[in-house]
């Protein structure tokens, strides 16, 4: 199965009772495995939770630590693009030039790299004091 169909299949099980905005995410591992997530939301709206960030807890409960590739999809008009948090969370633990593929149910997609989503980002290396 691809990225594209197990993303799929992770977004049916969204919970997503408060914007009805149901995402699915999938990503490969440097292990080779392939995690996935989708949002859950909550009546405490702050407290949900995206779809990219489930699969990233799965990937590291599992013990893996590196992306090699990320889908996230949703049924949108344009390819769904990460929020910016999720640029963030993705970029702990994924190298720039990862690509991240956004996708709409329907199939478009558009692909960027992780560096041109998240310019500039804040990571381990500005806290270094030499
Ligand atoms: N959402 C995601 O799951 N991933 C993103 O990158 C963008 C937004 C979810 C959060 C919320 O449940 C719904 O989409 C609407 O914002």
């Amino acid at each position: 199965m691809t990225l594209f169909d197990l993303a799929c299949r992770a977004r049916t099980h969204a919970y997503a009772p408060y914007s009805g905005f149901r995402v699915g995410a999938a990503l490969r591992s440097a292990g080779g495995q392939i995690f996935c997530g989708c949002n859950i939301e909550n009546a405490a709206y702050p407290e949900g939770i995206c779809a990219e960030a489930g699969a990233i807890a799965a990937m590291i409960a599992a013990g893996e630590r590196e992306i090699v590739e990320l889908l996230v999809l949703a049924d949108s008009p344009d390819p769904v693009p990460p929020c910016g948090g999720c640029r963030q969370k993705i970029a702990e633990f994924a190298a720039p030039d990862v690509k991240i593929t956004m996708a709409t149910l329907s199939g478009e997609t558009r692909v960027m790299r992780l560096a041109d989503l998240l310019p500039a980002a804040f990571g381990r290396s500005v806290m270094d004091r030499g």
